[in-house]
């Protein structure tokens, strides 16, 4: 069946109907700055199958190729067509793949993971300048608080819209350390490139039209950056750094810490840790590329895993399309033996915390 996996997505006990976070936070540091012990909200209550082990149990690693960006685009050649191959084999079992050659140096990289780490090591008052303030997915912050009895993610955050460019708003863009808002607008262009490219290459994947998915991810589509910080956690078997969930992007970009172990994917009912390769980007398919392709390529469910001693951090980059745009399934990959499998959906996201909201995969609601 797809999709029907027993998680406990948000464990929430009461599913809520409000998007309204609630006021008073603490971020993950200041919990463990007020040496007021683990509070019992971090604790996880394993209520399903795949939860039943402590949450710190050893995985196996997943076994995803790296894939050569730029190989991908000279698909003429037949070392283009193996990539090709590569990159299909991968998406439609996994999900996910690691990117290299996507044209960023390992020095820019070095240089986003420092000031990451820069940001999160400054004083809690020259944080909290860059809060997030009630009502507002953008800022600095913890976890966000949607109901009384949520658990929350082990996770402090610092979550900027970084385009179109009408929709940042600098004010939650760090001043300090020094180079961070530059590097970002350097990184948001970076991406692009690489954005467009991948959105190509998936298409060629596929046999279509290289256009198919850009023209309807639209000219106004949107980017996240979401930088986060698993501070070492004195609960790693029961304390979660992010729960299992899948992302309600098109895809997402991700820099995960080149040091510290901590992502993984479920598969056929059993988790994985993604592998450590040094200066490649991974990227996941997320629910919306799921329905463009009709369920070819997976939108992998995968969560984080806290550490007793090191701290890891991780930048992520959610590509969503543009809000008027209609995403559906590629008319080429309706066929007889493959019938369409979702509807047609606009504005996702707003969909996809409804339903996260309640404990639910989100794409459920897309599913014909
Ligand atoms: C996310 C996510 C993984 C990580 O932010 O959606 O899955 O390694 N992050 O931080
Ligand atoms: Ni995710």
């Amino acid at each position: 069946m797809l999709h029907r996996t027993k998680i406990d997505f948000l464990a929430i006990r009461k599913p809520v109907k409000q998007h309204m976070e609630k006021p008073k936070f603490k971020t993950v540091q200041e919990v463990i700055a007020s040496d007021e012990g683990l509070p019992e909200r971090y604790l996880h209550t394993p209520t399903v199958d795949t939860e039943s082990q402590p949450l710190d149990a050893p995985v196996p690693e997943m076994d995803i190729p790296a894939i050569d960006l730029s190989l991908l685009l000279s698909s003429s050649s037949e070392h283009g067509q193996q990539e090709l191959r590569k990159l299909h084999s991968a998406l439609s079992t996994w999900g996910v793949v690691q990117v290299m050659n996507h044209g960023m140096t390992d020095a820019f990289l070095d240089k986003i993971y420092e000031l990451t780490k820069k940001f999160f090591a400054l004083p809690t008052e020259e944080k909290q300048k860059y809060a997030r303030e009630i009502g507002s997915i953008q800022g600095y912050g913890n976890d966000m608080i949607l109901s009384d009895d949520q658990v929350l993610d082990w996770i402090d955050r610092l979550y900027l819209t970084t385009y179109p460019e009408d929709q940042r708003k600098l004010h939650f863009w760090p001043e300090i350390p020094l180079g961070f808002r530059e590097t970002l607008y350097e990184y948001t262009v970076k991406q692009q490139v690489v954005i467009e490219q991948f959105f190509k290459a998936m298409a060629r994947s596929l046999e279509l039209d290289e256009n198919c998915f850009l023209d309807m991810y639209g000219e106004n589509a949107m980017m996240d950056t979401r930088f986060n910080l698993y501070p070492p956690c004195p609960r790693p078997d029961k304390v979660i750094g992010v729960k299992p969930h899948a992302d309600g992007s098109a895809f997402t970009l991700l820099l995960p810490d080149k040091d510290v172990e901590g992502l993984q994917f479920l598969k056929d009912g059993k988790w994985y840790k993604a592998p450590i390769v040094p200066d490649t980007i991974l990227i996941n398919v997320g629910d919306q590329i799921e329905i463009m392709s009709n369920g070819i390529y997976k939108s992998p469910v995968h969560r984080v895993v806290t550490n007793r001693e090191k701290e890891r951090i991780s930048v992520a980059t959610f590509c969503i399309p543009g809000a008027d745009q209609e995403i559906q399934p590629v008319e080429a990959l309706v066929t007889e033996t493959r019938p369409r499998l979702y509807k047609t959906v606009k504005k996702y996201v707003a969909l996809y915390f409804d339903y996260y909201q309640q404990g639910r995969r989100p794409i459920e609601a897309a599913l014909i």
